[in-house]
């Protein structure tokens, strides 16, 4: 059911309007000038307006009202109804924006079709745009803008990026886990005219060889037991799109040759088949261990290899842009608080020094994940040092195993859990140093906290704190009442 309009002055032809209209199962609203009409689109957007072009009083008059439509809103159509047709009124009518021009007298039925093609062309434009504002949506979401950091290192790569968003050139992402490759992946065909066509992410190390091989180049039924069915693989499913082969150095040595095939000639023949089918994708890879040592043991081929990566873009880990920690932990804090409807806590320098201090080895992943610990930790809208994890505090370079996208509800327990009894325990302990006491030993633990993101460096503890050596030492000494430690 469309809402229609219909601005007539002459009430016998709204009758006949409404009846006509009503048995299509229409809601009808009614303007008796065009005037009376510009409320009614302002106030109640209609999907179809009916004009009479010679509604003869007040102002503004049938043409004006069609210009006004088209302004508010140019999807909604406007059929002209018109009594005294002429080619001149006709062309100015459909130059003003008219969709259709229908002639007093009319027949029914000529009506009724006229309006049902109209609604159906409105639904249609209607897709068009919603489809439109998805795209946009999505190209905001993977516009280079969102993808943080201003060292010179990442400079380079948008630069890069630039350059071969628009182009179908192979390109083949380098950087350690949580680097940003997907996120560069995404960004390129995001921004490349392949955008409004699918991006499918494979990662090649998930998958044992057959299985990956049928996914990627699909299969014909029965051409392996369990294959009870044809399939499309993701290389024709992305037909017209990218294609990203992340983890490319897994890939086993005869898929690697039948990749290198395709690439070679834009064709693959599904598994069990023997047609060959064209396919237009653009191929990005990549990896976080160095191909070399695969090279040099003949594990990936070298002709593949010089065929992905006609353009390699290295992301470089966090700890050689530390420059870039300060941004992206305020970038993560304000999706945070966005997503939540929070407002954005602050980040103290002695926190933002400890984070860069640290060596993230699970770069920017693991620096998100401790930006939603912290957010979800801190109290009054600061963070504070103990919001960080531990390992950042210590500076504890262990190698750690790739932490999950976003803190999982069972961890975020846990922090909560830990937070609580670290909070009870300060309310319920009675205050029982002194002053001057408790604010050394509050001193001493920063320091030494300091101390250790430096790596156990003091000289570089004590430029962190902006102190110098000697009252780095002096504080760290015991106080003994009486001396003054300032
Ligand atoms: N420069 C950046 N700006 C903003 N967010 C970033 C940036 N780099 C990475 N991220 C975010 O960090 C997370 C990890 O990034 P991504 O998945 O692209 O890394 P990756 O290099 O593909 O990691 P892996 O090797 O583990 O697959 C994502 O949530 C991503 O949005
Ligand atoms: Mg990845």
């Amino acid at each position: 059911m469309a809402k229609i309009l219909i601005a007539e002055d002459d009430p016998s032809m709204v009758v006949v309007l409404v009846e006509v209209l009503k048995e299509l199962n229409h809601e009808i609203i009614t303007a008796n000038s065009a005037e009376r009409a510009l409320d009614l689109v302002r106030q109640q957007g209609p999907d179809l307006v009916l004009a009479d072009i010679e509604m003869p009083e007040g102002q503004p008059k049938g043409l004006e009202l069609l210009r006004f439509v088209k302004e508010h809103d140019p999807l909604i159509p406007v059929i002209v109804i018109t009594g005294y047709a002429t080619k001149e009124r006709a062309v100015a009518a459909l130059r003003a924006g008219a969709q259709d021009f229908i002639e007093k007298p009319f027949r029914i039925d000529e009506l009724r079709k006229r309006v049902e093609n109209a609604l159906v062309q409105r639904q249609a434009m209607q897709v068009i745009r919603e489809n439109v504002a998805l795209k946009k949506q999505l190209r905001d979401k993977f516009r280079f803008d969102n993808i943080v950091g201003s060292s010179p290192c990442m400079e380079a790569v948008y630069r890069m990026m630039e350059r071969i968003a628009n182009t179908d050139v192979t390109v083949l992402i380098l950087g350690e886990s949580g680097t940003g490759k997907e996120l560069v992946a995404k960004a390129l065909h995001y921004n490349g005219r392949r955008a409004a066509m699918p991006f499918v992410a494979i990662n090649c190390a998930a998958l044992p060889e057959h299985l990956l091989e049928s996914e990627l180049f699909g299969h014909r039924k029965g051409a392996f037991t369990g294959a009870a069915f044809d399939k499309v693989g993701l290389f024709q499913y992305a037909d017209g799109g990218t294609i990203f082969l992340d983890e490319i150095g897994s890939m086993a040595l005869g898929l690697q040759s039948k990749l290198l095939r395709f690439l070679q000639d834009h064709e693959l023949r599904r598994v069990g088949d023997t047609e060959t089918i064209k396919v237009d994708v653009r191929i990005i890879t990549a990896t976080n261990e160095p191909l070399q040592k695969k090279l040099d043991e003949k594990l990936f081929r070298e002709d593949l290899f010089y065929r992905i990566s006609v353009i390699p873009i290295e992301l470089p880990p966090l700890r050689d842009r530390t420059t870039d920690i300060p941004l992206l932990a305020h970038f993560f804090l304000q999706t945070i608080a966005q997503r939540n409807g929070t407002t954005v806590p602050t980040l103290f320098d002695e926190v933002l020094a400890a984070l860069q201090a640290y060596r993230w080895p699970g770069n920017v992943r693991e620096l998100q994940n401790a930006m939603e610990r912290a957010a979800a930790l801190c109290d009054g809208g600061v963070i504070a040092l103990h919001d960080l994890p531990e390992r950042v505090l210590h500076g504890v370079d262990k190698e750690i195993s790739t932490p999950p996208a976003m803190l999982s509800g069972a961890m975020l327990d846990a922090a909560l859990a830990e937070k609580a009894a670290e909070a009870s325990q300060w309310t319920l302990s009675t205050p029982s140093l002194s002053l001057k006491e408790f604010t050394h030993q509050q001193e001493v633990r920063y320091i030494e906290q300091a101390i250790a993101a430096n790596g156990g460096d003091k000289e570089k503890a004590a430029s962190m704190l902006d102190i110098s050596m000697a009252t780095l030492y002096r504080k760290l000494a015991p106080t003994t009442e009486g001396s003054d430690i300032v």
